[in-house]
């Protein structure tokens, strides 16, 4: 009697809570980008779902509800090191040539597929567990997209990069006219509006992210598909059938520009409110009297790499200031370190841009860093190298906050390095507009989390989004841009000009005979 009772309870509890089985995919193992993942899935749990996670680490955040199971991608840390020291990012020209992202392609897709024949992989998808929505980062990773399509759910698509990814916004069909807004893997100019030769040549980076879906890409993918499943989908079929897109940005923090109601920014999700500093680094804070620059190239770029020349401009331009300087320095030395430089191989950026005494953040301009110290509202030198740095530090410089300097820029000197820094320092400009972005980049109806949280509850609870999904996906290109159309107007207005002056010639003609004729 009480047992049943006491299932009856049960039961009713189990149909009363909310908790849905969520997968998530990321098997890419940098290390800034677990960071993300990582949050965005103990989220999930905490708000009491019960989460998996393909990837490449144990998550070891604390959950305060439901719960996490950890598929590992064994080995995949270890590959993604080789892979990450191989390439010498820091040698990469300032320009990228326009097929850029062909590199990138062919760079991660030994991870994707490698991902689907991993065992452990595998193993899950040969056991009897379900799920009510998968969601994975997009990173031309689009055989992944097979796991919604195995377990017949729901699939989200999460972007760390800024809000202007083609590729994400494509499938949902946020189309960012070229005219208008760079590429994401461009160097942009100095000012806003692009002249023709830029709008030209951003268009030739647009197309050439069409080709390579079309041509590199889907061929690829399916390819993949086809060695690890034995009736796997077109990825024609699975490319677009995305209930949602999480754009890791924020409308504070780029050029506006039309979403589709499927696409949500989160940006910012990540950052916690700020913790309490470790002794040492509270003392170094609280005791600069002329405040602190911090430097840090992020997780992928070492610092330790610059070139001796590099190295040397940034300890004479420090040695020259009042400021104290904290850098995060991956070696246990810095020969030629002035006294008011401090490195550390790790430190906890959140929680240095939090304090007051932070006058100034060189970074690499990664998005996660500039979504950091806007969070705070501190001003950027960014030393861009690679990848969307370059056009998320053009951004900063266009919102009035920041400063740029390539690493590879011609102008690199130990002179502009300086007058640049201290520009920043002495201009109280900087300083204001990166409080006015803070003050925008938090006034918002929800905490960025609880907006992915809402969102994707939303999906599950809906069954996808259809009702949200823009048709236009759907179209061929011509047809998206009416060319079709257009070329039939031209063509009928050719014609109708054609019979014009043919009847009028005629005419005309006549008249003069008649004319002529009078005369006569
Ligand atoms: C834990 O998750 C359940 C849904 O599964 C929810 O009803 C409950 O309020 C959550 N508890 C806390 C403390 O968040
Ligand atoms: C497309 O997504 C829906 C859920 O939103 C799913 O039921 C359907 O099977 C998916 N289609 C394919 C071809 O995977
Ligand atoms: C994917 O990996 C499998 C197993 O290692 C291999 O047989 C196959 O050729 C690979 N496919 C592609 C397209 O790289």
């Amino acid at each position: 009697m009480r047992l049943t009772q006491l299932s009856i309870i049960l039961l009713f509890f189990v149909q009363c809570s909310h908790s849905a089985r969520i997968l998530g995919v990321f098997p890419l193992a940098g290390k800034s980008l677990n960071i993300l993942y990582n949050r965005l899935m103990k989220g999930l749990a905490d708000a009491g779902h019960d989460v998996t996670v393909i990837s490449a680490y144990e998550n070891k955040l604390p959950l305060i509800n439901g719960s996490i199971t950890d598929v590992i991608l064994t080995g995949f840390a270890e590959e993604y090191d080789i892979i990450i020291n191989e390439e010498n990012f820091l040698d990469s020209p300032e320009e990228y040539p326009f097929y850029t992202v062909l590199y990138y392609l062919v760079l991660f897709e030994p991870i994707w597929n490698n991902t689907l024949h991993h065992p452990n992989v595998q193993k899950l998808l040969a056991s009897n567990k379900q799920f009510d929505l998968v969601i994975t980062e997009h990173l031309w990773n689009d055989c992944l997209k097979v796991f919604a399509h195995f377990y017949n759910c729901p699939l989200v698509v999460f972007t760390s990069m800024g809000g202007i990814n083609t590729w994400v916004n494509d499938q949902v069909g946020n189309f960012f006219l070229p005219s208008y807004v760079n590429h994401a893997m461009k160097l942009s100019g100095e000012s806003e509006e692009m002249n023709f030769a830029q709008r030209a040549h951003n268009l030739l980076f647009y197309i050439t992210d069409y080709v390579y879906k079309h041509y590199y890409l889907f061929p690829n993918s399916n390819a993949m598909l086809k060695s690890a499943f034995s009736n796997p989908p077109d990825i024609e079929d699975i490319y677009d059938n995305v209930s949602l897109v999480l754009l890791g940005s924020h409308a504070s923090l780029r050029p506006a520009a039309p979403l589709s109601p499927n696409t949500v920014e989160i940006g910012g999700f990540h950052i916690d409110p700020p913790k309490k500093l470790p002794k040492d680094l509270q003392e170094i804070m609280d005791n600069a009297k002329h405040g602190v620059i911090y430097l840090s190239m992020g997780s992928h770029l070492k610092s330790r790499d610059f070139s001796e020349d590099r190295k040397k401009m940034f300890l004479n331009v420090f040695g020259r200031l009042k400021q104290t300087v904290l850098w995060k320095f991956e070696d246990e030395t810095l020969p030629g370190k002035p006294d008011n430089v401090f490195t550390k191989k790790w430190l906890p950026q959140m929680d240095l841009l939090a304090h007051p005494n932070m006058k100034l953040f060189i970074t690499h301009g990664g998005y996660g860093s500039l979504q950091e110290t806007i969070y705070h509202g501190v001003p950027v030198l960014a030393i861009s190298v690679a990848a969307d740095q370059h056009n998320n530090a053009f951004q900063a410089v266009q919102l009035g906050f920041a400063l740029k300097l390539s690493y590879n820029d011609k102008r690199f000197s130990e002179e502009t390095l300086f007058n640049q820094i201290r520009e920043l320092l002495d201009n109280p400009k900087y300083r204001e507009n990166a409080q006015a972005r803070s003050r925008l980049f938090h006034d918002r109806p929800m905490k960025p989390l609880d907006t992915a949280v809402y969102w994707i509850e939303y999906v599950i609870r809906n069954k996808g989004a259809d009702h949200l999904r823009l048709s236009s996906t759907k179209l061929s290109w011509y047809k998206l841009y009416l060319i079709d159309v257009f070329a039939v107007f031209l063509i009928s207005l050719l014609v109708l000009y054609r019979i014009v002056s043919v009847l009028l010639a005629k005419i005309f003609k006549k008249e003069q005979r008649k004319q002529k004729l009078k005369k006569n």
